[in-house]
Protein backbone atom coordinates (compact mmCIF):
# COMPACT_ATOMS: atom_id res chain seq x y z
CA UNK A 1 0.00 0.00 0.00
CA UNK A 2 1.24 3.61 -0.39
CA UNK A 3 3.05 4.79 2.58
CA UNK A 4 0.27 7.98 2.03
CA UNK A 5 -2.95 9.23 0.36
CA UNK A 6 -0.55 12.19 -1.35
CA UNK A 7 2.10 9.23 -1.98
CA UNK A 8 3.39 9.31 -5.93
CA UNK A 9 5.80 7.26 -7.94
CA UNK A 10 7.27 8.73 -11.40
CA UNK A 11 8.03 5.71 -13.28
CA UNK A 12 7.63 7.94 -16.54
CA UNK A 13 11.33 9.25 -17.28
CA UNK A 14 11.13 7.87 -20.43
CA UNK A 15 8.90 10.55 -21.39
CA UNK A 16 10.78 13.55 -19.09
CA UNK A 17 13.20 12.64 -16.41
CA UNK A 18 12.01 14.14 -13.00
CA UNK A 19 13.62 14.87 -10.69
CA UNK A 20 16.19 16.25 -11.60
CA UNK A 21 19.39 16.87 -10.04
CA UNK A 22 19.43 19.98 -7.88
CA UNK A 23 21.99 22.40 -9.75
CA UNK A 24 19.47 21.77 -13.09
CA UNK A 25 17.11 23.88 -11.11
CA UNK A 26 19.57 26.28 -9.39
CA UNK A 27 21.56 26.88 -12.70
CA UNK A 28 17.92 28.19 -14.61
CA UNK A 29 17.13 30.20 -11.78
CA UNK A 30 20.21 31.82 -11.22
CA UNK A 31 20.13 32.79 -14.98
CA UNK A 32 16.49 33.94 -15.02
CA UNK A 33 17.49 35.88 -11.46
CA UNK A 34 20.70 37.27 -12.00
CA UNK A 35 22.73 36.50 -14.79
CA UNK A 36 19.92 37.98 -17.78
CA UNK A 37 21.07 39.06 -20.69
CA UNK A 38 21.00 37.99 -24.40
CA UNK A 39 24.12 35.72 -25.31
CA UNK A 40 26.14 37.04 -28.18
CA UNK A 41 23.67 40.37 -28.59
CA UNK A 42 25.55 42.79 -26.51
CA UNK A 43 28.61 43.76 -24.92
CA UNK A 44 27.51 44.57 -21.25
CA UNK A 45 28.48 42.29 -19.07
CA UNK A 46 25.33 40.53 -18.56
CA UNK A 47 25.53 39.23 -22.40
CA UNK A 48 29.20 38.24 -21.71
CA UNK A 49 28.24 36.24 -18.88
CA UNK A 50 24.98 34.93 -20.99
CA UNK A 51 27.66 34.20 -23.41
CA UNK A 52 30.08 32.19 -21.71
CA UNK A 53 27.49 29.92 -20.04
CA UNK A 54 26.16 28.83 -23.61
CA UNK A 55 30.04 28.66 -24.81
CA UNK A 56 30.42 26.04 -21.78
CA UNK A 57 27.40 24.54 -22.12
CA UNK A 58 28.20 23.48 -25.91
CA UNK A 59 31.98 22.64 -25.20
CA UNK A 60 30.09 20.24 -22.22
CA UNK A 61 28.09 18.42 -24.61
CA UNK A 62 30.55 18.88 -27.59
CA UNK A 63 33.10 16.75 -25.05
CA UNK A 64 30.10 14.84 -24.08
CA UNK A 65 29.10 13.46 -27.34
CA UNK A 66 32.95 13.03 -28.63
CA UNK A 67 32.27 15.83 -31.13
CA UNK A 68 34.93 17.38 -33.23
CA UNK A 69 34.12 20.30 -31.99
CA UNK A 70 31.76 22.37 -30.35
CA UNK A 71 30.91 24.69 -33.77
CA UNK A 72 29.26 21.19 -34.80
CA UNK A 73 26.93 21.21 -31.95
CA UNK A 74 23.57 22.99 -32.40
CA UNK A 75 21.01 24.08 -29.65
CA UNK A 76 17.72 23.34 -30.80
CA UNK A 77 14.15 22.85 -28.34
CA UNK A 78 14.02 19.29 -28.23
CA UNK A 79 15.15 16.29 -30.06
CA UNK A 80 12.03 16.64 -32.73
CA UNK A 81 13.29 20.41 -33.54
CA UNK A 82 16.61 18.77 -34.36
CA UNK A 83 15.38 16.00 -36.32
CA UNK A 84 12.99 18.40 -38.42
CA UNK A 85 16.67 20.76 -38.82
CA UNK A 86 18.12 18.24 -40.16
CA UNK A 87 15.70 16.28 -42.79
CA UNK A 88 14.14 19.30 -44.23
CA UNK A 89 17.67 20.95 -44.04
CA UNK A 90 19.41 18.12 -45.72
CA UNK A 91 16.62 16.88 -48.02
CA UNK A 92 16.20 17.84 -51.90
CA UNK A 93 13.64 17.11 -54.37
CA UNK A 94 14.20 13.48 -55.22
CA UNK A 95 16.10 12.29 -52.43
CA UNK A 96 15.08 8.94 -50.72
CA UNK A 97 15.39 8.31 -47.35
CA UNK A 98 15.41 4.90 -45.44
CA UNK A 99 13.57 4.82 -41.89
CA UNK A 100 13.05 1.75 -39.79
CA UNK A 101 9.30 0.99 -38.33
CA UNK A 102 11.23 2.09 -34.83
CA UNK A 103 11.18 5.94 -35.25
CA UNK A 104 8.98 8.10 -33.71
CA UNK A 105 6.59 10.48 -35.29
CA UNK A 106 9.05 13.33 -34.66
CA UNK A 107 10.68 11.11 -38.04
CA UNK A 108 7.66 9.88 -39.48
CA UNK A 109 6.08 13.58 -39.61
CA UNK A 110 8.47 15.36 -41.28
CA UNK A 111 8.94 12.89 -43.67
CA UNK A 112 5.50 12.40 -44.40
CA UNK A 113 4.85 16.03 -45.12
CA UNK A 114 8.34 15.96 -47.48
CA UNK A 115 6.72 12.69 -48.92
CA UNK A 116 2.80 13.96 -49.65
CA UNK A 117 4.10 17.21 -50.96
CA UNK A 118 6.32 14.90 -53.71
CA UNK A 119 9.69 15.81 -52.35
CA UNK A 120 10.97 12.56 -51.46
CA UNK A 121 10.02 9.03 -51.20
CA UNK A 122 10.99 6.16 -48.81
CA UNK A 123 11.45 3.00 -47.37
CA UNK A 124 10.51 1.54 -44.22
CA UNK A 125 13.08 -0.94 -42.66
CA UNK A 126 10.67 -3.79 -40.84
CA UNK A 127 12.01 -4.50 -37.72
CA UNK A 128 11.50 -8.16 -35.75
CA UNK A 129 8.83 -8.24 -32.35
CA UNK A 130 11.71 -7.09 -30.09
CA UNK A 131 12.43 -4.08 -32.07
CA UNK A 132 15.62 -5.12 -34.59
CA UNK A 133 15.77 -3.36 -37.74
CA UNK A 134 16.32 -6.26 -40.54
CA UNK A 135 19.86 -4.94 -41.81
CA UNK A 136 20.01 -7.07 -45.11
CA UNK A 137 16.58 -5.28 -45.50
CA UNK A 138 18.39 -1.81 -45.58
CA UNK A 139 21.17 -3.05 -47.21
CA UNK A 140 18.94 -3.92 -50.22
CA UNK A 141 17.15 -0.99 -50.14
CA UNK A 142 19.73 1.41 -51.02
CA UNK A 143 19.70 3.27 -54.55
CA UNK A 144 21.72 5.51 -56.33
CA UNK A 145 19.13 8.23 -54.91
CA UNK A 146 19.03 7.35 -51.60
CA UNK A 147 20.67 10.38 -49.12
CA UNK A 148 19.70 9.73 -45.73
CA UNK A 149 19.04 7.08 -43.33
CA UNK A 150 18.09 7.49 -39.94
CA UNK A 151 17.30 5.85 -36.90
CA UNK A 152 16.26 5.51 -33.47
CA UNK A 153 19.76 4.94 -31.20
CA UNK A 154 16.75 3.26 -28.53
CA UNK A 155 13.43 2.60 -28.84
CA UNK A 156 11.50 4.77 -26.79
CA UNK A 157 8.49 1.87 -27.13
CA UNK A 158 10.79 -1.17 -26.33
CA UNK A 159 14.05 0.24 -24.76
CA UNK A 160 15.73 -1.72 -27.68
CA UNK A 161 19.28 -0.69 -28.71
CA UNK A 162 19.80 -0.43 -31.80
CA UNK A 163 23.05 -1.92 -33.93
CA UNK A 164 23.66 1.35 -34.97
CA UNK A 165 27.52 1.28 -35.91
CA UNK A 166 26.16 -1.42 -38.53
CA UNK A 167 23.91 0.91 -39.75
CA UNK A 168 26.53 3.69 -40.06
CA UNK A 169 28.70 1.52 -41.79
CA UNK A 170 25.95 -0.03 -44.63
CA UNK A 171 24.95 3.74 -45.29
CA UNK A 172 28.91 5.24 -45.90
CA UNK A 173 29.43 2.24 -48.13
CA UNK A 174 26.51 3.52 -49.98
CA UNK A 175 27.63 7.67 -49.56
CA UNK A 176 24.84 7.98 -47.46
CA UNK A 177 24.29 9.80 -44.27
CA UNK A 178 22.90 8.89 -41.03
CA UNK A 179 21.03 10.51 -39.13
CA UNK A 180 20.49 9.05 -35.52
CA UNK A 181 17.79 9.98 -32.95
CA UNK A 182 19.42 9.84 -29.28
CA UNK A 183 16.13 10.97 -27.29
CA UNK A 184 15.81 8.22 -25.12
CA UNK A 185 19.76 7.19 -25.08
CA UNK A 186 21.39 10.69 -24.36
CA UNK A 187 22.18 9.85 -20.67
CA UNK A 188 21.74 7.20 -20.57
CA UNK A 189 24.14 4.91 -22.60
CA UNK A 190 27.50 5.46 -23.06
CA UNK A 191 28.61 6.63 -26.39
CA UNK A 192 31.06 8.46 -28.96
CA UNK A 193 29.52 10.21 -32.41
CA UNK A 194 33.19 9.24 -33.53
CA UNK A 195 32.93 5.53 -32.57
CA UNK A 196 29.21 5.38 -33.81
CA UNK A 197 29.98 6.74 -36.77
CA UNK A 198 26.92 8.81 -37.24
CA UNK A 199 26.89 11.44 -39.28
CA UNK A 200 24.08 14.04 -37.50
CA UNK A 201 22.62 12.93 -34.20
CA UNK A 202 19.32 14.84 -32.55
CA UNK A 203 19.32 14.84 -28.86
CA UNK A 204 16.87 16.33 -26.11
CA UNK A 205 17.97 17.98 -22.92
CA UNK A 206 15.03 16.48 -20.92
CA UNK A 207 15.00 12.69 -21.02
CA UNK A 208 18.63 10.93 -20.29
CA UNK A 209 20.72 14.13 -19.57
CA UNK A 210 18.46 15.25 -17.20
CA UNK A 211 17.71 19.14 -17.87
CA UNK A 212 15.01 21.14 -18.40
CA UNK A 213 12.14 20.63 -21.07
CA UNK A 214 13.27 23.30 -24.07
CA UNK A 215 16.57 22.26 -24.28
CA UNK A 216 18.16 19.47 -27.10
CA UNK A 217 20.41 19.92 -29.71
CA UNK A 218 21.75 18.36 -33.17
CA UNK A 219 25.13 17.12 -33.56
CA UNK A 220 26.14 18.39 -37.43
CA UNK A 221 29.74 16.03 -38.67
CA UNK A 222 32.13 18.69 -39.92
CA UNK A 223 31.90 19.03 -43.79
CA UNK A 224 28.16 18.68 -43.88
CA UNK A 225 26.04 21.47 -45.12
CA UNK A 226 22.45 21.23 -43.41
CA UNK A 227 20.58 24.28 -44.78
CA UNK A 228 18.53 26.54 -42.23
CA UNK A 229 15.14 26.20 -41.93
CA UNK A 230 14.88 29.37 -39.11
CA UNK A 231 16.70 32.19 -40.46
CA UNK A 232 16.78 36.06 -38.67
CA UNK A 233 19.13 37.64 -35.51
CA UNK A 234 22.42 35.65 -34.68
CA UNK A 235 24.19 38.87 -33.58
CA UNK A 236 26.41 38.44 -36.17
CA UNK A 237 27.13 39.96 -39.92
CA UNK A 238 23.78 41.75 -38.70
CA UNK A 239 24.41 44.32 -42.07
CA UNK A 240 23.47 41.25 -44.50
CA UNK A 241 20.36 40.19 -45.13
CA UNK A 242 21.45 36.76 -45.82
CA UNK A 243 21.53 34.50 -42.77
CA UNK A 244 25.27 33.54 -41.74
CA UNK A 245 26.76 30.24 -43.17
CA UNK A 246 29.20 29.53 -40.54
CA UNK A 247 28.27 26.64 -37.48
CA UNK A 248 27.00 27.16 -35.29
CA UNK A 249 24.79 30.40 -36.30
CA UNK A 250 23.88 28.81 -39.52
CA UNK A 251 21.08 26.62 -37.62
CA UNK A 252 20.71 29.21 -34.90
CA UNK A 253 18.54 32.11 -35.27
CA UNK A 254 16.81 34.04 -32.83
CA UNK A 255 17.05 34.85 -28.48
CA UNK A 256 18.33 31.41 -26.72
CA UNK A 257 16.41 29.20 -24.76
CA UNK A 258 19.52 30.41 -21.78
CA UNK A 259 17.76 28.91 -18.76
CA UNK A 260 17.25 25.56 -20.05
CA UNK A 261 20.93 25.47 -21.86
CA UNK A 262 22.32 26.36 -18.33
CA UNK A 263 19.78 23.54 -17.22
CA UNK A 264 21.23 21.64 -19.58
CA UNK A 265 24.81 21.99 -19.00
CA UNK A 266 24.29 21.08 -15.50
CA UNK A 267 22.34 17.97 -16.02
CA UNK A 268 25.22 16.57 -17.48
CA UNK A 269 27.79 17.92 -15.44
CA UNK A 270 26.03 15.72 -12.92
CA UNK A 271 26.07 12.39 -15.31
CA UNK A 272 29.80 13.33 -16.05
CA UNK A 273 31.23 13.53 -12.31
CA UNK A 274 28.54 10.40 -11.05
CA UNK A 275 30.22 8.64 -14.66
CA UNK A 276 27.97 7.28 -17.36
CA UNK A 277 29.72 3.38 -16.24
CA UNK A 278 27.51 3.81 -13.28
CA UNK A 279 24.11 5.45 -14.45
CA UNK A 280 24.12 2.19 -16.85
CA UNK A 281 25.11 0.02 -14.12
CA UNK A 282 22.10 1.73 -12.04
CA UNK A 283 19.33 1.95 -14.45
CA UNK A 284 20.34 -1.57 -15.49
CA UNK A 285 20.28 -3.17 -12.51
CA UNK A 286 16.48 -1.51 -12.29
CA UNK A 287 15.47 -2.82 -15.39
CA UNK A 288 16.99 -6.58 -14.70
CA UNK A 289 14.51 -6.19 -11.62
CA UNK A 290 11.74 -5.09 -13.24
CA UNK A 291 12.02 -7.80 -16.10
CA UNK A 292 12.21 -10.69 -14.01
CA UNK A 293 9.75 -9.58 -11.87
CA UNK A 294 7.04 -8.77 -14.13
CA UNK A 295 8.00 -12.35 -15.46
CA UNK A 296 6.93 -13.96 -12.29
CA UNK A 297 3.14 -12.26 -12.50
CA UNK A 298 0.51 -14.17 -14.23
CA UNK A 299 -0.68 -12.82 -16.94
CA UNK A 300 2.02 -10.18 -18.43
CA UNK A 301 3.44 -10.24 -21.68
CA UNK A 302 6.70 -8.09 -22.00
CA UNK A 303 8.10 -6.43 -25.40
CA UNK A 304 11.11 -5.88 -25.99
CA UNK A 305 14.78 -7.76 -25.96
CA UNK A 306 15.01 -10.44 -23.04
CA UNK A 307 18.00 -9.57 -22.53
CA UNK A 308 18.40 -6.66 -19.78
CA UNK A 309 21.98 -5.65 -21.64
CA UNK A 310 20.19 -5.30 -24.87
CA UNK A 311 18.09 -2.31 -23.41
CA UNK A 312 17.44 0.74 -21.63
CA UNK A 313 15.25 0.81 -18.58
CA UNK A 314 11.65 1.44 -20.09
CA UNK A 315 10.12 -1.65 -19.98
CA UNK A 316 6.31 -1.84 -22.16
CA UNK A 317 3.82 -4.81 -21.24
CA UNK A 318 0.35 -5.54 -21.22
CA UNK A 319 -2.05 -7.71 -18.88
CA UNK A 320 -4.21 -10.12 -20.31
CA UNK A 321 -7.29 -8.91 -21.64
CA UNK A 322 -6.97 -5.28 -19.79
CA UNK A 323 -6.51 -2.16 -21.89
CA UNK A 324 -3.57 -0.45 -20.52
CA UNK A 325 -5.23 2.70 -19.80
CA UNK A 326 -7.50 1.05 -17.40
CA UNK A 327 -4.09 -0.22 -16.03
CA UNK A 328 -2.21 2.85 -15.32
CA UNK A 329 -5.38 4.21 -14.09
CA UNK A 330 -5.40 1.73 -11.58
CA UNK A 331 -2.19 1.92 -10.34
CA UNK A 332 -2.04 5.46 -10.48
CA UNK A 333 -5.30 5.71 -7.99
CA UNK A 334 -4.26 2.95 -5.98
CA UNK A 335 -0.76 3.44 -5.36
CA UNK A 336 0.19 6.36 -6.88
CA UNK A 337 2.18 4.97 -9.49
CA UNK A 338 2.56 7.41 -12.95
CA UNK A 339 3.07 5.33 -16.22
CA UNK A 340 2.38 5.93 -19.89
CA UNK A 341 0.14 3.87 -21.96
CA UNK A 342 -0.66 3.81 -25.41
CA UNK A 343 1.30 4.45 -28.65
CA UNK A 344 4.01 6.80 -27.05
CA UNK A 345 4.34 8.38 -30.42
CA UNK A 346 5.76 5.33 -32.24
CA UNK A 347 2.83 3.59 -34.04
CA UNK A 348 4.75 1.87 -35.90
CA UNK A 349 7.03 0.24 -33.50
CA UNK A 350 3.93 -0.91 -31.97
CA UNK A 351 3.17 -2.78 -35.42
CA UNK A 352 6.44 -4.50 -35.26
CA UNK A 353 5.77 -5.64 -31.37
CA UNK A 354 2.36 -6.64 -32.51
CA UNK A 355 0.82 -4.08 -29.75
CA UNK A 356 -0.61 -1.84 -32.23
CA UNK A 357 -3.37 -0.21 -31.87
CA UNK A 358 -4.30 -0.10 -28.50
CA UNK A 359 -0.53 0.10 -27.69
CA UNK A 360 0.99 -1.03 -24.15
CA UNK A 361 1.71 0.59 -20.23
CA UNK A 362 5.25 1.74 -20.05
CA UNK A 363 7.07 1.91 -16.80
CA UNK A 364 10.26 3.78 -16.89
CA UNK A 365 12.52 4.11 -13.95
CA UNK A 366 15.33 6.80 -13.70
CA UNK A 367 18.61 7.19 -12.37
CA UNK A 368 17.14 8.58 -8.84
CA UNK A 369 15.15 5.30 -8.25
CA UNK A 370 16.29 2.74 -5.72
CA UNK A 371 15.83 -1.48 -5.49
CA UNK A 372 12.89 -1.01 -3.37
CA UNK A 373 11.13 1.29 -5.42
CA UNK A 374 11.05 -1.37 -8.31
CA UNK A 375 9.73 -3.73 -5.78
CA UNK A 376 6.78 -1.52 -4.41
CA UNK A 377 5.88 -1.36 -8.22
CA UNK A 378 6.23 -5.38 -8.76
CA UNK A 379 3.90 -5.67 -5.24
CA UNK A 380 1.48 -3.63 -6.46
CA UNK A 381 1.18 -4.94 -10.11
CA UNK A 382 1.27 -8.18 -8.84
CA UNK A 383 -2.05 -7.29 -6.45
CA UNK A 384 -3.72 -5.45 -9.37
CA UNK A 385 -3.07 -8.05 -11.80
CA UNK A 386 -4.45 -10.78 -9.16
CA UNK A 387 -7.50 -8.67 -8.38
CA UNK A 388 -8.13 -7.51 -12.31
CA UNK A 389 -7.74 -11.09 -13.20
CA UNK A 390 -9.99 -12.52 -10.86
N1 LIG B 1 8.63 10.30 -26.83
C1 LIG B 1 8.35 10.41 -25.45
C2 LIG B 1 7.85 9.12 -24.87
O1 LIG B 1 8.16 8.10 -25.36
C3 LIG B 1 7.53 11.57 -25.11
O2 LIG B 1 7.11 9.09 -23.92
Amino acid sequence: MPPDKNYNLYFDNAATSWPKPEPVYTAAEKYLRSTGGSPGRSSHSRALRADRLVYEARERVSSFLGAENPGQIVFTLNATDALNMAIKGLLQQGDHVILTTMEHNSVLRPLGSLKRKGIINTTVVPASTDGYPDLDYLQNSLTSTTRLVICSHASNVLGTIMPVKSMAEIAHRHNCLLLVDAAQSAGCLHFNVKELGVDLLAFTGHKGLLGPPGSGGLYVREGIKVDPWREGGTGSQSEKDEHPSEMPERLEAGTMNVPGIAGLNEGIKFLQSEGMEQIRAHELSLATRLLDGLNKIPGITIYGPSRPEDRLANVSFNLKNFDAGELAFALEENFGIQSRTGLHCAPLAHKSAGTFPHGTIRLSPGYFHREEEVDYVLECLEQTARHLVN
